[in-house]
């Protein structure tokens, strides 16, 4: 068995078992590109500050560059006992370039050098999903665009309220995809602080330049303190609760487009492309795609739970408990890539049923709060003109009939209030153009909004 990097003191090697328990290069090998960035970096300042020399340096980097190219060609050789991405490539330079290897770990250890990976590795991340939900954003306003003036009943407690341009309904889950971006810039700013040189957790008696190597690798400072720097995982924590935001809502909307899709509703129909079958049911044409949205959400939440849990109970500074904070990472970031990108095009696949909807449109007196608004702008207090309505409504169920239906002597005789018209504020057409509220779903406060998206994404 080869020794051990950290081997000096031990006089036996460790079993199979423990070093397959505690290996972590099966996973941890995707931090190998942000692994070299920051050994590049590190070896840098280490010449600058004459610590090692400059053709120490140079050796460095080249094997590290050389390295690279090897695992990106797959020629590399992971081994499972070199523990960790961190050493697994420290080992190798030492193989290819021997002695100046020796020197790049000077002045750090791998509790900052992981650390250091991780934020950088996290940072990329955060980027690709920003693009991800930009695209999302993209292409749900393009299905907006398609789908100019359609009306849709709009729902809570999944009851019939009022009716909606589907449009506002569709931006309104562009507005949420904007508040989980603003999330992740927010965690990418606080995540943008440098922990190497923290080296194990006090930091070192060697004249290094932590300014240099932070700014090399395009971090905003060095973190302050060096304990926080190699304890702290709330850089983590706070991007997978933005993740696990999201997930929510993408969950929200998949569950709104596999109930549209419904016989029950039929309000949409999903293009084959982005339809399963049935192995046996051969009429079944299923919304799978928003079905695994909707449950990878859970995965997304529990890669949160699971880092939580994971750290609530650690003392500073590094526990090794902490290089389990990785896979749930991983996981959160590819299932969210993975379920922006088949949102987005599930939206480009939908067409909308304009002759279901507009049938099933008279159904549930979506325009009865309407009416009651005709009744406040004739001057009865609010709570009067919900009660009157109320009564309406309730002759309509009577007689299986809409507000529309009704005759103005029907009407009068609820209240002698109402007038011919009235009939300008009834049915779902008539209703709609009332709203004018700021941010309602008026077709000129749409307008304005789809006005505002089209230009904000850069859509013509
Ligand atoms: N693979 C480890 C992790 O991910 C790297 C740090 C190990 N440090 C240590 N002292 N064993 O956390």
């Amino acid at each position: 068995k080869e020794a051990k990097l950290w081997g000096g003191r031990f006089e036996e090697s460790v079993t199979d078992a423990v070093e397959r328990f505690t290996e972590s290069v099966s996973y941890d090998k995707q931090l190998y590109k942000h692994d070299i960035m920051g050994s590049k970096a590190h070896a840098s300042m280490l010449a600058h500050q004459g610590l090692i020399t400059v053709s120490d340096r140079d050796s460095i980097i080249e094997g590290l560059n050389e390295i690279e190219r090897r695992i990106e060609n797959g020629e590399f050789n992971w081994r499972t006992d070199r523990e960790d991405v961190h050493m697994n490539i420290e080992a190798a330079l030492t193989d290819m370039i021997g002695e100046p290897a020796k020197k790049l770990h000077t002045a750090r250890s791998r509790n900052d050098q992981v650390l250091t990976d991780f934020r950088l590795w996290c940072r990329d991340a955060i980027d690709k999903i920003l693009k991800s939900m930009k695209h999302l954003q993209i292409s749900l306003v393009t299905l907006a665009l398609k789908n100019d003036g359609l009306i849709v009943p709009g729902y809570t407690h999944l009851q019939r309220a009022q009716p909606v341009l589907l449009q506002h309904l569709l931006l309104a889950y562009v507005e949420e995809i904007e508040r989980d971006a603003g999330r992740l810039v927010d965690c990418r700013a606080r995540m943008n602080f440098c922990p190497l040189g923290a080296c194990a957790l006090a930091g070192t008696g060697l004249p290094i330049d932590r300014f240099m190597t932070s700014e090399a690798l395009g971090f905003t400072a060095p973190l302050r303190n060096s304990i926080d720097a190699v304890s702290d995982r709330d850089f983590v924590m706070e991007f997978l609760s933005a993740n696990a935001i999201t997930a929510v809502h993408l969950s929200r909307l998949g569950e709104e487009w596999v109930l549209w899709a419904s016989e029950e509703f039929g309000f949409i129909t999903p293009s084959d492309s982005v339809s399963t079958g049935s192995s046996i049911m051969p009429q079944k044409k299923n919304p799978d795609p928003m079905e695994l949205v909707r449950g990878k959400s859970a995965r997304v939440i529990g890669d949160l739970v699971t880092l939580l849990t994971l750290c609530k109970g650690l003392p500073h500074a590094y526990n090794r408990d902490l290089q389990e904070d990785k896979e749930p990472v991983f996981d959160s970031v590819k299932t969210i890539l993975g379920m922006l990108e088949v949102s987005a095009e599930f939206a480009l696949n939908i067409t909308y049923n304009r002759e279901r909807i507009q049938k099933a449109l008279p159904a549930g007196h979506l325009d009865a709060t309407t009416v009651a608004d005709y009744l406040v702008k004739k001057g009865v207090p609010f709570r009067t003109s919900h009660d009157i309505v109320g009564r309406a409504v309730a002759l309509c169920t009577s007689k299986n009939c809409q507000l529309l239906d009704l005759t103005l002597d029907e009407l009068r005789s609820i209240d002698t209030i109402f007038d011919q018209d009235v009939y300008e504020f009834l049915g779902v057409e008539n209703s709609i153009q009332k709203f004018s509220s700021y941010g309602s779903t008026g077709s000129a406060c749409v307008a304005s909004q789809l006005h505002y998206w089209t230009k904000k994404l850069e859509i013509n």
